[in-house]
């Protein structure tokens, strides 16, 4: 089988965050310590994935070159799609099909923020279906997103795009798993009643066919919203309160590079020297020493499950 290639989307005018998002792109604001952008990459990453499409608005691609570059300094392949107006999720893989070329996908939104022990370890189940693959959450509020119904067994039976009642409090994350077939399904998508190709519709495509599997993420998982200033901040309070707490990084790409073998140490020191005095830098240097810089530490490797 081909290896899965990613797409990162982030495009979109950021509106419900304006002003800050008039001169910017929402997914290059700061989340604490590093662009929001590095946390959705630090996903892809995590899940094996190394090259990878940034679609972003014509407007905000030059920054996002100027921030990620080839993405060679991580051992990744980056390339850049333009999304020239916000019509839709689903329209990424029409953008993305000739890059595509076939493979299989994971899609993941430049907004979202996952974290939690043992992700690694779900993305390589969802990678290693031969279909498609998405991720429920609990949430208090689930009419603000796709949303999961379930039969008396418990089995997804319907996926519905900010319903008025919604049938359970799971929503769809912004984090899906689709095989090949994914762009020529996108083609049959018609635009919702809000203009655009829903994601929603071309996942309903793949329940009808029986072709999704629904992983949830427990309650030990957090999937954070930036949707809003509030939750923008929230979300960064979040990563300032482990990070602070535990003195490692969450959405480290050059962590998760060097954990994945795809930079060697030189490569890793390179960096962290590019940083210079700052905490980030002084972390990465700390990766390249045996045991982070410690005599003594648990059995096992407890950074390489839970750096997201
Ligand atoms: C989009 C999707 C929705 C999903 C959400 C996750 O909503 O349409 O199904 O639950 O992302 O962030 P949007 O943010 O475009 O309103």
């Amino acid at each position: 089988m081909t290896s899965r290639k990613g797409l990162l989307l982030a495009g979109g005018t950021g509106s419900r965050l304006w002003p800050i998002t008039l001169g910017i792109s929402k997914q290059l604001l700061p989340l604490y310590d590093k662009p929001m952008i590095y946390y959705p990459l630090s996903v892809l990453m995590l899940a094996g994935i190394r090259e990878i499409c940034i679609i972003t608005t014509p407007e905000d691609q030059p920054q996002f070159r100027r921030l990620l570059g080839d993405g060679s300094q991580w051992g990744l392949d980056l390339h850049y799609i333009i999304q020239p107006r916000p019509d839709g999720l689903a329209q990424a893989y029409l953008l993305a099909e000739d890059w595509l070329a076939g493979a299989p996908s994971a899609m993941v939104l430049g907004d979202n923020i996952f974290h939690g022990d043992g992700l690694a370890r779900l993305l390589a189940r969802a990678d290693a279906r031969p279909h498609g693959t998405v991720f429920g959450y609990r949430v208090r509020d689930p009419e603000r997103y796709g949303v999961l119904g379930f039969d008396a067994a418990g089995r997804v039976t319907s996926i519905t795009e900010k319903p008025i009642e919604p049938a359970s409090p799971f929503a769809v994350t912004g984090l899906y798993f689709l095989d090949g077939d994914a762009p020529a399904r996108a083609r049959a998508v018609r635009p919702s009643n809000r203009g655009e190709l829903e994601i929603t519709s071309l996942l309903e495509m793949y329940l009808g066919d029986g072709l999704l599997e629904v992983e949830t993420l427990g309650r030990g998982y957090a999937w954070l919203d930036t949707g809003t200033h509030a939750a923008l901040l929230d979300a960064g309070n979040f990563v300032r309160t482990l990070e602070d707490r535990q003195g490692m990084q969450t959405g480290c790409p050059e962590e998760i590079a060097f954990q994945q073998g795809w930079i060697d140490t030189p490569a890793l020191l390179a960096q962290a020297a590019r940083f210079g005095k700052t905490d980030y830098g002084a972390y990465l240097a700390t990766l390249a020493a045996p045991q982070g810089g410690y005599d003594q530490m648990p059995p096992g490797d407890i950074r390489s499950d839970t750096c997201l």
